[in-house]
């Protein structure tokens, strides 16, 4: 019974709030197709990514975890002008996929993706003396994040908004316990997060068609 009310409300605010988009319907299209799991955010936590992104007054974004790109869609979206996504993805196939789908919405000149594990990419983006972001969005596999977070500081300044995806998995991070190494990759982050004086952090529990889960919202206040 909960989740199917959660999907009909969510179905309701996405009628409401965001109604046909024409980019972001091709780019979940062509992801299915493609045989992506469906594990892009929903609709209506793009928008909420989309409006943290405008209310941080965002001009360069880093996304580790593209996926078909569809949550780059939304942050992209955000951006003025001259302003700069990078997106990272580990598999190449998917990011030809969100290449297609980033250049459908009329964004190839504002985004770019880099194939290769995160781990990686982090260090050439540092070696490149590319950052601070404004924003920092954390999608990538589970058992990394914590060692995202340590980069991402690296990445940042203060007053740098950084977002982690995934963070309750049906509430399961509650459970010390779990032999899930998903669940323990973000208990891991989460204290870290927790241990951390340069970070103000909470954590948004959420439902919709996605299921129930949740998302970090994390402030750089200090320098790192
Ligand atoms: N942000 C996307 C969903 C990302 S799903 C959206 O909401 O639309 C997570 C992605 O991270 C997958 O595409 C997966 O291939 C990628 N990934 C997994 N491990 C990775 C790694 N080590 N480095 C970079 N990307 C990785
Ligand atoms: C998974 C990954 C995600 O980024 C997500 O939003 C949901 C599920 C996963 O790997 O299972
Ligand atoms: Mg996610």
């Amino acid at each position: 019974m909960a989740q199917e009310q959660w999907t009909a409300v969510d179905t309701y605010i996405a009628d409401l709030f965001i109604g046909t988009d024409f980019a972001l319907e091709a780019a979940l299209d062509s992801s299915k197709a493609a045989g992506l799991p469906t594990i892009n955010v929903s609709p209506a936590q793009g928008k909420l990514l989309h409006l943290l992104a405008r209310v941080q007054g965002a001009r360069s974004i880093l996304e580790l975890g593209t996926l078909g790109g569809y949550s780059t869609i939304w942050l992209a979206r955000a951006l003025p002008p001259d302003g700069r996504l990078i997106s990272l993805e580990i598999d190449p196939k998917r990011a030809e996929i969100a290449r297609a789908n980033i250049a459908r919405a009329e964004l190839a000149n504002a985004v770019e993706i880099r194939v290769g594990a995160a781990a990686d990419s982090l260090q050439k983006l540092l070696d490149e003396g590319r950052g601070p972001f404004d924003l920092i969005f954390i999608d990538a596999d589970k058992p990394g994040y914590a060692d995202y977070l340590k980069w991402s500081l690296k990445l940042s300044r203060p007053g740098t908004l950084i977002l982690a995806d995934n963070v309750v998995r049906k509430g399961a991070v509650a459970d010390a316990a779990s032999a899930d190494e998903n669940v323990q990759g973000i208990r891991k982050f989460n204290e870290a997060l927790a241990a951390e004086k340069r970070l103000t952090t909470t954590v948004i529990q959420t439902v919709g068609c996605k299921g129930y889960d949740g998302l970090a919202l994390i402030l750089v206040t200090e320098n790192s």
